[in-house]
């Protein structure tokens, strides 16, 4: 049978890769390939999933080099003649085990983009009406789709080089939100994603959007808190 041969990351920060071999199937993915070390070669490998289709967010890896879902990247998209795979954890976030990555600073920035919605109706009140063909509508749902995977935090070479950058996901959700006619914290969010660590720290090179499995654009999200951001400062706003 075809067999593959895989380079997995063991340890920490400080550990070295592990060859393993691993039998091909039709439509295999690069989760089949880590779950088959893991089930059939050695139990003690670390590495994260959930749903295995593409909603959760968490089995994301680096593969031959680049940040992917690896539930959704089938092997044939990634291998070519040479039948050699090498699986790391996510670039840009400190590692646990393996391919297990520590995402409290990812989800912390998201909590400092303000990421979380505030409306001002209560349990009791009835739903909030909106025009789904408005524009701020379209450009919310253009945006909202973010599984929280890391994948584009770790593509992004600003994160890289200034750990303190909030990064395209935390500034993608705080775009979903100023964009949101029924949230109220607009003001107070632009705020926080002014500083030198937010949305002016986005260099525009699109390698987050050029990664993002789910097709979404964070980079479109950052240039446009940049315009609010800017329009906000010149109305003595922030
Ligand atoms: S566009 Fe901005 S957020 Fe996206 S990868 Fe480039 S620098 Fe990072
Ligand atoms: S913006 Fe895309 S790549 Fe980034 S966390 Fe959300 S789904 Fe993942
Ligand atoms: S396992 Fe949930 S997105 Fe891959």
């Amino acid at each position: 049978m075809n067999s593959l041969k895989v380079q997995v990351w063991r340890g920490g920060a400080e550990g070295s890769f592990q060859s393993f071999d691993v039998p091909r199937h039709a439509s295999q993915t690069v989760l089949d390939v880590v779950t088959h070390i893991q089930r059939m070669l050695d139990p003690t490998l670390a590495y994260r999933f959930a749903c295995r289709v593409g909603m959760c967010g968490s089995c994301a890896m680096t593969v031959n080099g680049t940040p992917r879902w690896t539930c959704r990247t089938h092997v044939n998209a990634v291998v070519k003649e040479k039948n050699e795979l090498s699986i790391a954890p996510l670039r840009n976030l400190p590692v646990i085990r393996d391919l297990v990555t520590d995402m409290r600073e990812f989800f912390d920035k998201w909590a400092r983009a303000k990421g979380g919605f505030q409306g001002p109706l209560t349990r009791n009140d009835d739903f909030q009406k909106i025009n789904p063909q408005s524009t701020s509508r379209a450009q919310v749902d253009a945006a909202i789709e973010c599984i929280g995977c890391a994948v584009c935090y770790s593509a992004c070479d600003v994160v890289a080089q200034n750990p303190d950058y909030l990064g395209p996901a935390a500034l993608n959700r705080a775009w979903t939100l100023v964009k949101d006619v029924r949230d109220e914290k607009t003001i107070e969010r632009l705020r926080a994603v002014a500083g030198d660590a937010g949305c002016h720290a986005c260099h525009t090179h699109m390698s987050c959007t050029e990664h993002c499995p789910k097709q979404l654009s964070p980079t479109a999200g950052i240039a446009g808190l940049k315009r609010e951001v800017s329009l906000a400062a010149l109305r003595n706003l922030l």
